[in-house]
């Protein structure tokens, strides 16, 4: 199994790993089969995401799919975060292998979980935004059996 050396690079010196004390909201995955869990800290500042931070308890493929996926939301607005993709983030390391793809998905569910956990403490997820947040329904298992 070959990795990019993004994703490489990821893991051996993962971006924003830690935790934000006085953080905004929290998300936090795991998935069963291989049971690897993933926490995402947010601070948010009026539409800004002013600060991420992560702690992943997996895979090297973890590591680096949070490490990337913090980095590809700092300072990013809201809107602009909810964007986000597990594909955006494979591709932004330059691939992952088809069998660590679940890896990716994880990282974005749990930036969406967070974003969620957010959204619920201010008055509940907008009828626009809903479809973010689709992707905490999807089975990691689908993805890693293909
Ligand atoms: Fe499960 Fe990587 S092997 S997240």
């Amino acid at each position: 199994m070959l990795y990019s050396d993004k994703v490489m690079d990821h893991f051996m010196h993962p971006r924003n790993v830690g935790e934000i004390e006085d953080a905004s909201a929290t998300g936090t995955v795991g998935n069963p089969k291989c049971g690897d869990i993933m926490k995402i800290f947010l601070k948010i500042d009026g539409d800004v995401v002013s600060d991420v931070k992560f702690k992943t308890f997996g895979c090297g493929s973890a590591i680096a799919t949070s490490s990337m996926a913090t980095e590809m939301i700092k300072g990013k607005t809201i809107d602009e975060a909810l964007e986000l993709t597990n594909k955006a983030v494979a591709e932004a390391l330059d691939g992952l292998p088809p069998v660590k793809m679940h890896c990716s998905l994880l990282a974005e569910q749990a930036v969406k979980a967070a974003f969620k956990e957010y959204f619920e403490a201010h008055g509940g997820i907008p009828e626009d935004k809903k479809k973010y947040f689709d992707v905490l329904d999807e089975d990691e298992h689908a993805v890693d059996e293909q």
